[in-house]
């Protein structure tokens, strides 16, 4: 690196826009990033640094304090900066300080933002998942919310811009689902295992089911002058919601989905103020969270503080780059985020909780237990068991949580399987829902750079004794 050229800071300063190329500094490096910003994950937000140094931004979105985010920056580097202009880092200002106190159960997947992942083994205990244990997926620091001053805002075509109270929101009729909210990433882990992917691991358990009671949002739209009718002819509009959760320049988390979800009467997308009968806890959306139930866990917005309908989706990266699923030549490198939707519904997937890969057991009869859950309302027909590499298949019991009459199957089902293990053995799980979509066999061909939607078959190693 000493062969590189020195630049000043106000040198490094110069170069902050297209047309003088955008540089930035990261401890005693200069960066020429003008090809990256194109493909970087985390959006336009990346131009707050152009012509400065990283540092701070780094410090709130520490998801870039890894090795293969120090190689993609490294490939980029243009010269060093002047000894006298790299200033020591700064006593770090802790954006996470005030964060709510996580239950010691939750398996630590990152801290700054936090996101902790349910045991699996945890989950098939009950059908609904207790709050203090159910999985966090956390993009930004946890805002603090006073619930007497929370309000919410609604505006957008054909509304009026109406703002409500916690009291004005638990005005409208009470209504409760049960509906279970799954991470794109869960399983990752899985994905990842041949080929790596970019993302946080994560094993089963960034999933959960719960009772979700609030006001319908479309009731509350309502009052806001919402008639389903005068969307009719109107082309595709979608709903923003915003969250409260902010970076350093005040851009929130955000989120949409299309309006035709709003005007199926068959969807329930739920402004929710409890969680299993309890008022919501802090990091779970406190005071108020949108439930879009059969969508992807990103949609369902915490901490909402406005929700509007638009002619264009949320600009967010985690509506336009993150939580797409791309093909699987496609790199970070060679990704143009056009090319694919954001995902909504999610495809059937199924899990193996009781028993971990490489899993000791006694010869003899095992209980094997689980969930499976499909995305747009789709129930679960069946779950498949194999011991033998898919020669053969024994059905497991599954919950009667299942009603393959209605379109509303939002929770998951809990099954449970008694086999007979008298060898070492694979044992794999699939699950058939109501489209009679199943699961793909390995990860080979629905890999993706992301490691989104990780939905192969689940397959566990166990060891007889
Ligand atoms: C995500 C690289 C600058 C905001 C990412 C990811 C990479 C990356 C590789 C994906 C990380 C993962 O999830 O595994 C870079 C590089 C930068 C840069 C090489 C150097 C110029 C910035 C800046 C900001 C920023 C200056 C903000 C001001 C974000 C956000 C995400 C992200 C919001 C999404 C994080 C999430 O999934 O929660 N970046 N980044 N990045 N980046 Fe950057
Ligand atoms: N809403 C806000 N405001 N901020 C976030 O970081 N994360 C999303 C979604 N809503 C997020 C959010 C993602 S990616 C998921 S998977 C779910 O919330 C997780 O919900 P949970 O933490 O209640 O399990």
């Amino acid at each position: 690196l000493k062969h590189l050229p020195h630049f000043s800071r106000n040198q490094v300063a110069e170069h902050y826009d297209d047309s003088r190329r955008i540089w930035v500094s990261f401890r005693r490096g200069v960066y020429d990033v003008t090809e990256f910003v194109a493909v970087h994950p985390g959006g336009s937000r990346i131009l707050m640094a152009a012509g400065g140094s990283l540092e701070p931004f780094w410090e709130l979105y520490p998801v870039h304090q890894k090795s293969d985010v120090f190689q993609i920056l490294e490939k980029y580097r243009i010269g060093n900066l002047n000894e006298e202009d790299v200033v020591e880092a700064q006593e770090a200002v802790d954006h996470f300080k005030g964060e709510p106190m996580r239950h010691p159960a939750l398996i630590r997947r990152a801290d700054k933002p936090f996101n902790g992942e349910t045991p699996p083994s945890l989950l098939t205990e009950k059908f609904h998942t207790p709050n203090d244990v159910f999985y966090v997926r956390n993009h930004l620091p946890v805002p603090q919310v006073d619930a007497k001053t929370y309000r919410l805002e609604i505006d957008g075509i054909n509304l009026t811009e109406t703002t409500f109270s916690l009291q004005d929101i638990k005005k409208f009729p009470k209504v409760s689902i049960s509906a279970t909210i799954q991470c794109g990433g869960n399983r990752r882990t899985e994905m990842g295992k041949d080929k790596v992917v970019a993302g946080l691991g994560w094993t089963g358990g960034a999933i959960g089911n719960a009772k979700w009671t609030g006001a319908r949002l479309v009731d509350v739209l309502r009052s806001a002058g919402f008639k389903p009718e005068a969307y009719k002819h109107a082309k595709q509009l979608h709903v923003k919601f915003d969250g409260l959760d902010t970076d350093q320049s005040g851009e929130c988390y955000g989120a949409s989905v299309p309006l035709s979800y709003l005007l199926d009467g068959n969807f329930d997308a739920i402004l929710a103020y409890e969680m299993n009968d309890k008022p919501i806890p802090i990091d779970h959306g406190f005071p108020v969270r949108i439930v879009l139930p059969g969508i992807v866990g990103a949609r369902s917005v915490k901490w909402l503080s406005r929700v509007s309908i638009s002619e264009e989706e949320s600009q967010s990266p985690w509506q336009q780059r993150d939580y797409k699923v791309f093909s699987p030549s496609v790199s970070l490198e060679t990704v143009d985020f056009s090319a694919a939707p954001p995902i909504m519904d999610t495809p059937v997937t199924s899990y193996i909780c009781s028993h971990n890969n490489g899993d000791k057991v006694k010869k003899g009869p095992v209980k094997l237990q689980g969930y499976a859950f499909s995305g747009g309302g789709r129930g679960i027909v069946r779950v498949e068991i194999s011991l033998d590499k898919g020669k053969t298949w024994n059905v497991a019991r599954i919950s009667d949580t299942a009603n393959l009459e209605s379109t509303k199957n939002w929770s998951w089902v809990l099954w449970e399987a008694n086999v007979n293990i008298q060898a070492n053995a694979e044992i794999w799980v699939k699950a058939v829902d109501s489209g009679y979509n199943q699961q793909p066999e390995d990860f080979n061909n629905i890999w993706n750079y992301r490691g989104l939607l990780s939905t192969a078959y689940h397959k566990i190693y166990l060891e007889a004794r």
